[in-house]
């Protein structure tokens, strides 16, 4: 993390910042500073008679070249001298190559479309690691762009790919960039190869079901999504999510991939889940088909069609004055899927909740859930369980 240490106390520091974006703890000082490409999150902290400058590792666009000149700036504003720093005190800030960019050079590029020249087809892969994927892509005489946030991969992915065909190497959180970034139907094939499972998180996974809706914008008609995954549950819930989706369907299996991941993983003995799935339609805002977040619940249903015909709207006491009601079903036949509209109410909460049943899966589609499930709810998508299992 770069860093610089001032000959100036941390209170007189403190002092000559106020007024700027200075948020004060107790042992330390955040601030916050807007540079060309971004905004750089500073830490102060006291160092016995001095003070300790150091940029956040929430920085995401990082441009060393202008962080040297931010630090230094900080320095002469707070009238201290710099006595130690990591950064060299010649760094200008750099000249990226064009083949780089932030979201706001981006933007300001005038788009994915300028940026690539109207390339017709367009690649895209996210998280691309040692970017040697990303090299076979652009390789293939394919536009492509590459998604990461790893300073490390983005440079050895800028030296890897001079020269090569058209591409840009975007630093950027993936989910963020598609969204926000690409215009509707607008990729061809999208790779998403050994995303973090985040095991103990998985609130965290890329592979969330409002991404899976803006995927099914950003890629044309018949592009492609393809996963990679060692992660077992992370692959089972890629799968429930896109085959969930009314627009997209899964493909062959896609023989393409080599990463270094995948062969790290082989090398380990580890199962590899590939899976590719084609768009077929672009969803309309409002589709009550389309998944939110997902939240397994153990049940075992065998027939769909059965439930729905069984189905009378239905409420449940689960204790005290607590109630949980099925108010709706809906039957996507053929997708082998129902939707379930639920009320759930005490008196201190109301919640409405989507429920998808596919398999043997009912999921909680609910967002911003957090992670906990008030244990009322619980008990009661329990019953909901046991209710459709007997039936
Ligand atoms: C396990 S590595 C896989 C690298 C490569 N795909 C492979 O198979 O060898 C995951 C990569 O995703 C990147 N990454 C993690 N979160 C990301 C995000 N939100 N957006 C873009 N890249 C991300 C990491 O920096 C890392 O390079």
């Amino acid at each position: 993390m770069p860093h610089i240490t001032l000959k100036k106390c941390f209170k007189e520091v403190l002092d000559n910042l106020q007024g700027e974006n200075l948020f004060l703890g107790r042992e330390e000082a955040l601030l916050l500073v807007r540079g060309e490409e971004g905004t750089y999150p500073i830490i102060l902290l006291p160092r016995g008679e001095n003070t300790f400058l150091r940029l956040d590792k929430g920085a995401h666009f990082l441009d060393l070249g202008e962080v040297h000149v931010i630090l230094n700036r900080l320095a002469q504003k707070v009238g201290g001298e710099v006595i130690h720093s990591t950064l060299d005190p010649k760094a200008r800030p750099k000249t990226p190559p064009p083949t780089y960019a932030t979201p706001r050079r981006w933007l300001e590029g005038g788009g994915l479309r300028r940026l690539l020249k109207d390339h017709e087809r367009v690649d895209v892969e996210i998280g691309f690691g040692n970017g040697e994927f990303l090299e076979r892509l652009v390789g293939q005489g394919k536009a492509a762009v590459g998604i990461e946030i790893s300073n490390w991969a983005i440079k050895r992915a800028l030296n890897r790919l001079r020269g090569k065909g058209p591409h840009i190497i975007l630093k950027a959180p993936g989910g963020w960039a598609v969204k926000w970034l690409f215009p509707p139907e607008s990729i061809d094939a999208l790779y998403i190869l050994f995303p973090f499972p985040w095991p103990k998180r998985p609130s965290r996974r890329l592979i969330q079901a409002p991404f899976v809706q803006t995927l099914a914008e950003k890629l044309r008609r018949g592009g492609r999504v393809i996963l990679a995954t060692d992660h077992e549950e992370y692959a089972q819930q890629m799968r429930i999510l896109f085959s969930a989706s009314p627009c997209f369907q899964e493909g062959e299996s896609p023989e393409e991939i080599d990463t270094k991941y995948l062969r790290k993983w082989i090398s380990m003995g580890l199962a590899i889940h590939k899976m590719a799935f084609i768009k077929r339609e672009t969803p309309s805002a409002m589709d009550p088909r389309f998944p939110y977040l997902q939240y397994p619940v153990k049940a075992k249903v065998n027939n769909p069609q059965e439930v729905m015909e069984a189905f009378q709207p239905w409420t449940l006491r689960p204790e005290g004055q607590s109630f949980f009601k099925v108010e709706r079903i809906y039957l996507n036949l053929e997708k082998g899927t129902l939707l379930f509209r639920t009320t759930f109410q005490d008196p201190d909460l109301s919640l409405h909740h989507q429920f998808l049943m596919w398999k043997e899966w009912i999921l909680d589609l609910t967002p911003t859930w957090g992670e906990t499930v008030p244990p009322p709810l619980a008990r009661a998508m329990e019953s909901m369980g046991k209710w459709l299992a007997g039936l």
